[in-house]
């Protein structure tokens, strides 16, 4: 299980190799572009994770809540922990900017990621009909990052 150790913050000249990750995980039509991704990684609200070993994620604070924009691990590096490292991350710097809970979106179909989400204390709380090009539903997750009684997941 990979511990996350050679994560480390992205800057907008990472933008290109990220994009580059991205577009192994998704299909053309949800691809984010490096320009899009530089844009994002611009912004003061944003922040980005590189995972050397290939992996990546953009995640985005307002006030309290965080947003977990994407992530995507190249397929030749999946099921070693590198999603839960580059997630469990993720959490910890939104934590860090005061965000008191975590959303994100994710396809009703993709159970791999449903399965990562779930074991970090994500929960379903709402669904996006015919969301996706391709007319597949969202799922709406959501997770705690603080109050009383908390257990930290995982
Ligand atoms: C989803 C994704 C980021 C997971 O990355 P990863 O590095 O393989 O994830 P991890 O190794 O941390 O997986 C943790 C757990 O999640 C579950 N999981 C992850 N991928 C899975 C899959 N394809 N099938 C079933 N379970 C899966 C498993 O429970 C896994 O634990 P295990 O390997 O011990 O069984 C990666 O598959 C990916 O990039 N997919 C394409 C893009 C995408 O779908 N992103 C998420 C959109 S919201």
């Amino acid at each position: 299980m990979d511990n996350g150790a050679g994560i480390i913050a992205a800057r907008p000249i990472h933008a290109r190799a990220m994009a580059a990750i991205h577009a192994a995980g998704f299909r053309a039509a949800e691809r984010w572009s490096a320009e899009a991704i530089g844009r994002l990684l611009a912004l003061p609200v944003c922040f980005g994770l590189l995972h050397p070993a290939g992996g990546m994620l953009v995640g985005r604070v307002m006030a309290d809540e965080a947003e977990l924009l994407t992530v995507a691990v190249d397929p030749t590096a999946r099921r070693q922990g590198l999603g839960t490292a580059l997630a469990r991350r993720a959490i910890a710097e939104a934590r860090g900017r005061g965000a008191r809970s975590m959303f994100l979106e994710v396809s009703a179909e993709n159970g791999g990621a449903r399965r990562l989400y779930g074991a970090l204390g994500f929960a379903a709380i709402g669904r996006r009909p015919k969301y996706y090009a391709g007319g597949g539903d969202a799922l709406v997750m959501k997770r705690t990052l603080s109050g009383p009684g908390e257990v930290e997941a995982g």
